[in-house]
């Protein structure tokens, strides 16, 4: 299984929740170490930034608004098949259809409101990362 980083966000609504633990907790139950970290409140240009490939979709602007109502928290994830791993960890995209258990089926309201955010593949993966952190921004374990 390949070592991978993938980008996690905590939303607006899961740090409203105070679910920060939490969902941490899950992150290392599965294996997944966080390699970095930042609270935020995004601006407008940054949410819209991160969220491009989404902008002809009609629920930009809601997303937008979502995303830029409260802090978020940003994680980098690093494990064997990091990326698929948190993905099966956070379930579906939307919560109606996400397996028991995950986070989003435990936490979230919705697909506009669904608690996290996971990179879904290698490149952007690493896009989403550098969106976020420089390189030293991003600490790999020595120990
Ligand atoms: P995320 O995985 O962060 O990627 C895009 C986000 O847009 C998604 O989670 C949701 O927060 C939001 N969204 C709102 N409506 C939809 C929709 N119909 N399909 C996919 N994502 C949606």
């Amino acid at each position: 299984m390949p070592v991978e980083q993938t980008l996690s966000i905590i939303k607006p609504d899961g740090v409203q929740k105070n679910l920060i633990g939490e969902i941490y907790d899950r992150f290392e139950k599965a294996g997944l170490e966080v390699v970095a970290a930042r609270m935020m409140q995004l601006t407008k240009e940054q949410a819209e930034g991160f969220y491009a490939v989404h902008k002809e979709r009609p629920f930009f602007n809601d997303l937008v608004s979502y995303m830029t109502s409260g802090p978020v928290m940003v994680q980098a994830l690093a494990g064997d098949d990091a990326i698929a791993v948190y993905r099966k960890i956070m379930g579906a995209t939307n919560p109606a259809e996400a397996d028991t258990g995950t986070i989003r089926a435990d936490f979230a309201e919705s697909i506009e409101e669904n608690i996290v955010h996971g990179s879904d593949a290698a490149e952007t993966a690493a896009n989403e990362i550098a969106y976020f952190f420089t390189d030293e921004g991003v600490c790999p374990r020595t120990r």
